[in-house]
């Protein structure tokens, strides 16, 4: 594990000013929706782009030239097709090298440089971000089979922009895994040339954080698909209506803190200390938490019985 004192390890390469540079920009529009009304920007692009779903429903009347980019919200399953087959690729790559020694690719070793992955760093562990890339993986097939097998999606809509960030979203958080095995040339490099011997007490702690958020996600999402089922589980509506259970006794989108709580697993599997995918974790906090807020104000608008000691994303304080 590598503190981030080194003067490699707390450079601002291309990956860690991107994610600061989304966490930023998700931070100051999460910050503008603190503003009186009247004051923000009534653009409705501005409104298009950072609402999706349920939350398009709150929003003043979209006018034609915004609704012509409107792409149906169920194509989320897109964005986890994507990623389990970019991240499989990844992660057969990195196993490749791990287990056999087959060097990475040329393409994909002088893409990680590009985007700044440094050459081989002393103490960082192969097989923390080995078990990390595993888990993303695992994340995105958990995702793409509730997409398909779980959640009932009603006509709900993302604007082409919010579905275009998608698609790239998971192979640039696939390629920020990849940027953290430290190497040596296109190998991969193995202190101790024992992945086994690498093991830490925070690969145990990040994996039972991340199959425990996970599990919770699930609950999540399969209470949200039983709003819109009868008691024999055929869907009967596609309205949204107030979910109870679980974590949605403390806060109106659990489903998005457990997202963060992912996050989190995986920065423990890190060892707590990569700064890199802190920026990752940074910008799902503020990405989550803009659409939690959102959420959260439109069961307040459209229930006038919605629980009132519930917060947005975070239980007792937001
Ligand atoms: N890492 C990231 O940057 C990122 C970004 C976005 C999403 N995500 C994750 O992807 C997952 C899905 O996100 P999402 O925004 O689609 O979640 P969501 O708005 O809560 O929707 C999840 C499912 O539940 C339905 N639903 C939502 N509210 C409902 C209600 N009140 N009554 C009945 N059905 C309801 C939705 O249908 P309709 O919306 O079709 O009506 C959809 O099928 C979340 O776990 C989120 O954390 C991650």
């Amino acid at each position: 594990m590598a503190p981030w004192a080194g003067s490699e390890a707390s450079a601002l390469n291309p990956l860690r000013a991107l994610w600061l540079a989304l966490a930023a920009a998700f931070l100051l529009t999460l910050l503008l929706q603190l503003v009186p009304s009247s004051l923000l920007p009534g653009c409705a692009l501005f409104q298009d782009l950072i609402r999706y779903g349920k939350t398009k429903l709150g929003a003043p009347r979209r006018p034609a030239a915004c609704r012509a980019f409107d792409v149906p919200k169920r194509y989320f399953s897109h964005f986890y097709v994507i990623s389990v087959l970019w991240n499989g690729f990844l992660l057969w790559f990195l196993t490749q090298s791990l287990f056999l020694g087959v060097p990475f690719p040329h393409w994909l070793h002088h893409l990680l440089r590009i985007l700044g992955a440094a050459q081989f760093r002393g103490g960082e562990l192969a097989l923390s971000a080995f078990l990390v890339l595993a888990f993303l993986w695992l994340h995105s097939l958990r995702r793409l089979f509730e997409c398909f097998y779980v959640s009932v999606f009603s006509n709900a809509v993302i604007h082409l922009v919010q579905y275009c960030f998608g698609l790239v979203y998971y192979v640039l958080v696939g390629l920020t895994v990849l940027s953290q095995v430290p190497m040596d040339g296109r190998n991969v490099y193995v202190i101790g040339k024992n992945l086994l011997m690498q093991a830490r007490w925070f690969h145990i702690l990040g994996m039972m954080m991340f199959f425990w958020s996970s599990a919770h996600q699930y609950k999540c999402h399969v209470i949200l698909s039983n709003l819109r089922k009868n008691k024999a589980g055929v869907v009967i509506h596609c309205n949204h209506r107030i979910p109870f259970g679980d974590w949605f006794e403390y806060v109106s989108s659990p489903n998005y803190l457990a997202e963060l709580m992912i996050y989190i697993s995986m920065a423990v599997t890190f060892g707590f200390l990569n700064l890199t995918w802190w920026l990752v974790v940074t910008y799902v906090f503020f990405s989550q938490a803009l659409s939690a807020f959102l959420s959260h104000k439109f069961y307040k608008s459209k229930f006038v019985s919605y629980p009132k000691h519930r917060k947005a994303f975070l239980p007792f304080l937001f």
